[in-house]
């Protein structure tokens, strides 16, 4: 059942984090499902721009309405992942997500400011809540790249203006994290400070973190076993899911990790059958590996075991 971001927000509020995962095909939308039912946990699929474009945006929607009929105790959101103005609009005319991200945080301030009211002015008249973007995370993701020298960390005064005008549902903040498969070099970290800086000022007020994948070593090390040549870096710490969500990181994104799980498998395979030329074997080990991922993933987010009380919780 899809539902309201927010309502999904306002249960998991302080206790622990929702999933928000990005998917791009039919595989990873069976796994995801698979993975949410075996932990009966709420998540959010997230649908990036890239995503949207790589067959036909209708594709994904069809393949989310079907998982929805196959999986009829899924409890889940829809969202679009950095989203520009006109990604946003064409989401939120669609009728079919339940949020949509708007990044304008490389414009100038007030810019972000004025394009993060537009959208929600849309987005609110259709009831579809909107999460923005205040500071830069570093990294690639997709169409943004992001230098280490162009990274600024959110200031917490700032983010209350920006909340107070915008008009946005949720926040994401830049706080050390960045996105894709090459993260933290040395000691760099989660920077806690910032966000239990921001809840102080907005208490009540969902956080969202970006950058979340972990690059687990051992998968790296996997993917370059069988050929890969992957540089890897240490992402974020798995366990310091629930302390962000304490302090009122309320969605946590994901990404990178489920591609790494995609290539290992993948590689694998075809090197361990190099006589196979068929999609379905490794396709099929992709969909029980991703939903043991997510599996995972959702114990450290503390939002395994949460579907019941949720679903008591909207009343449906
Ligand atoms: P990762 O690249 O760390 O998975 O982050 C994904 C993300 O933040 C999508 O918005």
């Amino acid at each position: 059942m899809i539902v309201s971001t927010n309502e999904l927000f306002k249960h998991a509020y302080g206790k622990y984090a929702i999933g928000a995962y990005n998917i791009n095909n039919l595989e990873q939308t069976m796994g995801l499902f698979r993975g949410n039912m075996d932990s009966k946990a709420p998540f959010i699929i997230q649908i990036s721009k890239g995503a949207r474009s790589y067959t036909d945006k209708r594709m994904l929607e069809a393949m989310i309405r079907t998982a929805d009929q196959i999986f009829p105790d899924a409890i889940f959101a829809v969202h679009l992942d950095h989203g520009d103005e006109e990604a946003a609009m064409d989401c939120i005319n669609s009728g079919f997500y339940s949020s949509v991200m708007i990044d304008a945080s490389m414009k100038p301030y007030e810019d972000n400011i004025a394009t993060t009211q537009r959208v929600v002015k849309a987005a609110h008249a259709s009831k579809i809540t909107v999460e923005a973007e205040l500071g830069q995370l570093g990294g690639v993701e997709e169409h943004i790249s992001v230098s280490e020298d162009q990274v600024h960390l959110t200031e917490p005064d700032q983010a209350e203006d920006f909340v107070k005008r915008s008009g946005c549902d949720s926040l994401a903040c830049a706080i050390g994290t960045s996105h894709g498969a090459y993260k933290f070099s040395g000691a760099q970290g989660v920077h806690f400070e910032i966000i239990e800086a921001i809840q102080k000022k907005m208490p009540g007020f969902p956080l969202v973190m970006h950058g979340s994948s972990s690059v687990p070593k051992d998968e790296v090390d996997r993917i370059n076993a069988a050929g890969g040549k992957l540089k890897g870096a240490k992402g974020v710490d798995a366990t310091q899911f629930l302390k962000a969500a304490k302090l009122g990181v309320t969605k946590i994104n994901i990404d990178t990790d489920g591609r790494l799980v995609w290539c290992r498998v993948h590689r694998e395979y075809f090197k361990e059958h190099p006589e196979n030329f068929d999609l379905r074997p490794p396709g099929k080990v992709f969909m029980a590996e991703f939903a043991k991922y997510i599996v995972e993933k959702n114990r450290y987010l503390g939002s395994a075991g949460q579907l019941d009380a949720v679903r008591k919780f909207i009343g449906k």
